[in-house]
């Protein structure tokens, strides 16, 4: 089942995300002992890291969350594109989240499909297989990619890995290279996925993403029993009915 919620701007969006994951993490862990969250990467959920971090320690149970990643570029933790790095800075060292519980992908590894492969190992040692998260967090760039499911590239196709390695040649990640990324298979075992997208940019696609044909864009590969779509107006401009 997906849905949409649409916010006024990112800063409401993201106040609204907190609020899921705190709830579903509390769920978790009260049904489960534990809860295991994979992480976006890109530039919209920084926001989202910083209002979990401005709730501080006490708002979610954080000694219980196991922090994952949806996909991560093929750079060491220290490089300013790494998709841990930005977790790292604007939530993990501002909570002093518990090392055990942070699990990046080794992106600066020289063979990018033995990270993955490891990766794979890891979460299926964690989580079983396929491994699943109690919620992933994704957002969609303006081409429809998820994660690093980009339009034409390889992993869109994976019927049976977790996590690979996925070649990727795009404008959006300024030529070619090679992303680290759990699998649409992965992805949408979930129990709960929340995107989120927010601005302009984002609209023509969002549109056609949620109301168009179904086998167009990667977004559009994720599904699962609870997916919900958190964006705001601007990216919402787009839709046939506004969400709520
Ligand atoms: C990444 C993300 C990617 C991101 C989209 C949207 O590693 O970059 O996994 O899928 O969510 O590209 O990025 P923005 O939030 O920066 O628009």
């Amino acid at each position: 089942m997906t849905a949409v919620r649409s916010f006024e701007d990112l800063d409401a969006l993201s106040r609204a995300a907190a609020d899921e994951v705190v709830g579903i993490a509390r769920a978790a862990v009260a049904a489960r002992g534990a809860c295991a969250i994979a992480l976006s990467g890109g530039s919209t959920p920084t926001r989202l890291f910083d209002e979990l971090a401005r709730r501080g320690r006490s708002a979610a149970p954080w000694d219980q969350i196991d922090l994952w990643w949806g996909d991560e570029r093929t750079v060491g933790p220290d490089h300013p594109d790494s998709n841990y790095g930005t977790a790292r800075a604007h939530l993990i060292d501002p909570l002093a989240l518990p090392p055990a519980r942070v699990h990046r992908i080794a992106g600066e590894h020289a063979d990018p499909a033995a990270a993955a492969r490891a990766y794979e190992a890891a979460l299926t040692e964690a989580l079983g297989a396929p491994p699943v998260f109690d919620l992933v967090l994704l957002g969609m760039g303006a081409d429809g990619h998820t994660a690093s499911l980009f339009p034409g590239s390889p992993a869109l196709a994976e019927r049976t890995r977790a996590v690979v390695a996925n070649p990727v040649v795009s404008p959006l990640v300024r030529g070619a290279t090679t992303r680290i990324t759990l699998t649409a298979a992965a992805l949408s075992a979930a129990r709960h996925v929340r995107f989120l997208a927010a601005g302009a940019d984002k609209a023509p696609t969002l549109a056609a993403v949620l109301a168009g044909p179904r086998d167009r864009y990667p977004a559009q590969l994720i599904d699962g029993p609870d997916v919900v779509w958190l964006v705001d107006r601007a990216a919402a401009a787009n839709l046939e009915d506004q969400p709520s």
